[in-house]
């Protein structure tokens, strides 16, 4: 019998949705995916040169142990520095992780007790809520309501819970609903912590992805937010490197020397070669990156343009790989979604499976060349014709 502790685990609406694409596909439908957040864009030929000529190395097959290079922390620390200019200690304020979500799980199994409680968004990232309850804590949800933009209202917050709560995870530019935050959000979030007592936990997975000139900013650049929290980073959608498993988490030095202690025990790091990659990555001009925003506005451009064509008005999302959009026709986001994979053969995640606040939306990720989300915006409209709440 698998633990106990497996139970809760199982994202029904994710297994839904899989089996339906595989009896689909089956049928011999032909499917366009638009669910997963995996970007579908090469990394840079020079990464891949770096990367094909370390692992040629004899001497790359070692350990590297949790800490990683030296090299690759300076990376991240510089890249900081430049970024946001905040600056880091390499040693003890920044960590290489096996993609973020390595962090991201584990953060949990570092800080929380059983029974510990914790503010998790709702609709959120589902690996905060599995990491919380694998380390036995209890969800607190923290609403992304339209009406506050996706932030999270700090003032509504019963004080009592907040008094008991440990943690609080956030995620800016948001996953599922595309939303960024303001300096000012964090600065809020800052004194919230010090008053309660909670250590922030901020996923910017999606920091270099925004478009028309916009930059997210870090959680770190608000005043104080490096003695109540930390930040992690992705190499994964930033340089279109998800399958090498390259992250990193900066902020707190005793959170981060904690993380670093519990992982001490479970991994012996990244693979060198990939440390080296992920250095050099850091370590191009920003400007590397604007040939991928521009790519991901011009799917965006189309998509959220198409459907409005169909009559599905949906938000230009300012940041990340995915468009929040509210579910066009009277049924819930499970039925709407189930129906356009089976009709129209597109494949989006119904809002609910990111949480009960997501009911009313589906999520769409902008993971297909133009050419192929002009097939999708074609058969949305062919699918819209006639279901449209107001027709
Ligand atoms: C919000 C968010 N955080 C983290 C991750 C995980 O990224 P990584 O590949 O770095 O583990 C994802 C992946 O989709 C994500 O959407």
């Amino acid at each position: 019998m698998p633990a106990k502790r497996l139970a809760g685990l199982s994202a029904s609406v994710f297994t839904e949705m899989d089996n339906l694409k595989k009896t689909l596909e089956q049928e011999g439908k032909s499917l366009i995916n638009l669910s997963i957040g995996s970007p579908d864009r090469a990394p840079a030929e020079e990464l891949r040169q770096i990367l094909s000529q370390a692992v040629l190395e004899e001497t790359q097959y070692g350990y590297t142990l949790t800490r990683g290079t030296g090299e690759f922390r300076q990376a991240c620390a510089r890249w900081y520095q430049e970024r946001f200019e905040v600056s880091l200690d390499p040693d003890s304020e920044v960590l290489p992780l096996m993609g973020s979500q390595d962090g991201l799980a584990h953060i949990f199994l570092a800080y929380i007790n059983p029974g510990d409680l914790a503010f998790i968004p709702d609709p959120g990232y589902p690996i905060y809520s599995a990491g919380l309850l694998l380390a036995g804590g209890e969800k607190v949800p923290l609403p992304l309501e339209e009406k506050n933009n996706y932030l999270p209202d700090l003032q509504a917050i019963n004080p009592e819970l907040a008094r008991r709560a440990k943690l609080m995870f956030l995620n800016y530019p948001n996953n599922p609903t595309a939303a960024v935050a303001p300096l000012s959000f964090f600065e809020d979030v800052v004194e919230f912590a010090k008053t309660y007592d909670l250590l922030i936990c901020h996923d910017a997975a999606y920091s270099e992805l925004a478009f028309e000139g916009y930059r997210p900013v870090s959680f770190l650049q608000a005043r104080g937010a490096k003695d109540v929290g930390i930040e992690f980073h992705s190499v994964s959608k930033t340089y279109n490197l998800a399958g090498v498993r390259l992250g990193f988490a900066v902020g707190k030095a005793e959170v981060i020397g904690t993380l670093s202690q519990l992982k001490s025990n479970i991994d012996y790091g990244v693979f060198g070669p990939i440390l080296r990659m992920g250095a050099a990555a850091l370590s191009l001009p920003q400007s590397s990156i604007d040939e991928n925003r521009r790519a991901y506005q011009r799917r965006r451009d189309l998509l959220v343009e198409g459907c409005a064509r169909a009559g599905w008005k949906m938000p230009l999302p300012q940041g990340s790989m995915f468009i929040w959009a509210q579910v066009p026709t009277k049924q819930d986001s499970r039925s709407f979604a189930r129906e356009l994979a089976r009709e129209a053969g597109v494949i989006v995640v119904p809002g609910v499976a990111f949480g009960d606040y997501g009911e009313g939306y589906v999520r769409i990720a902008m993971v297909q060349d133009e050419g192929v989300l002009k097939e999708a915006v074609r058969r949305i409209q062919d699918y819209l014709q006639g279901r449209l709440i107001q027709s």
